[in-house]
């Protein structure tokens, strides 16, 4: 039975799947604070600056980075997801910054002139992307020469087991194997020389990564497990699932819960986890 990857892009163009994503924000900031600040870092932004994100989602990042290039700066926040950009828009207006701008946009096909933009940042999707070599050849070209790319995302499974655990309980239970490195995936980019290969690849210089923490905290086991079926991730391990027998599908539930119980504790739910932050200049 085939673990054909899913479909990512599509995956986000719902409302239902936007809405929630939103409504996790604050869970998402503080699990990413770290991570993200050295991202921010990475980006080594300016007053000033004109910055593409791709792929930003709900417009978590696209906020900050507004603040940080201040009204004289300006932020392309781009997604294949009008959904996802809905809330953007809001979060901007909620954030009272006026200088980010929305559209809807595949990273594999910028539509924009080449060197337009002094940065590129990327959070938590280049990985899922169809082809992230062209969307990274993409990125280099639309970056100005010196200018940077900066990237976040999942590092590998085994140091990610909140959703690294249940993909590999019901790969091992459908006797599906892990899918390679080229197909789209939570932890398609997580070995951090062949990301470092990529960025390269496409033409970068100064390349460089580093991993940070990205722990995850929830209430209680019940609250996470819920989370793993509702999140992007969940389109992952639905993607597992969907090859199971029912009756396989319920033995994978309860050793996932058995797996996860470990992270349960007196604080509640809190398990390990990590990103690479890669960035190359052009
Ligand atoms: C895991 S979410 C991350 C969102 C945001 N960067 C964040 O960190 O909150 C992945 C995002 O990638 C977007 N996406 C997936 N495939 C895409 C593509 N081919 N082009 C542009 N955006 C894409 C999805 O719509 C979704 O908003």
């Amino acid at each position: 039975m085939a673990d054909n990857s899913p479909d990512f892009t599509s995956v986000y163009q719902t409302d239902e799947r936007a809405d929630h994503w939103a409504r996790e924000k604050l869970r998402r900031q503080e699990s990413s604070a770290a991570a993200t600040e050295t991202l921010i870092k990475a980006a080594d932004l300016h007053i000033g600056d004109r910055v593409l994100e791709v792929a930003a989602g709900t417009g978590d990042l696209a906020v900050t980075v507004a603040q940080a290039v201040g009204s004289s700066g300006h932020v392309i926040a781009v997604d294949s997801s009008p959904q996802m950009l809905a809330h953007a828009e809001k979060a901007a207006r909620e954030a009272g910054v006026n200088n980010i701008e929305t559209r809807v946009m595949n990273a594999e096909e910028l539509e924009f002139e080449e060197s337009s933009f002094n940065t590129v940042i990327c959070k938590m999707a280049l990985m899922l992307f169809g082809n992230p070599l062209t969307a990274l050849t993409e990125m280099h070209r639309v970056v100005k020469l010196g200018g940077r790319v900066a990237v976040m995302v999942w590092s590998s499974a085994d140091k990610n087991p909140f959703h690294g655990l249940p993909l590999q309980i019901a790969r091992r239970i459908g006797n599906i194997p892990t899918p390679g490195p080229d197909i789209p995936g939570l932890f398609a980019l997580g070995d951090s020389e062949r990301l470092k290969d990529l960025f390269r690849k496409v033409g970068f210089r100064n390349v460089s990564n580093q991993s940070s923490a990205h722990h995850r905290k929830y209430v209680s086991l019940q609250d996470a497990l819920t989370l793993i079926k509702s999140s992007g991730g969940a389109a992952a391990l639905q993607n597992v699932m969907v090859n199971l027998s029912i009756a396989d599908q319920e033995k994978a539930w309860a050793e996932i819960t058995e797996a996860l119980t470990q992270f349960d504790g007196p604080n509640g739910f809190e398990a390990p986890g990590e990103v690479i932050i890669a960035v190359g200049t052009k």
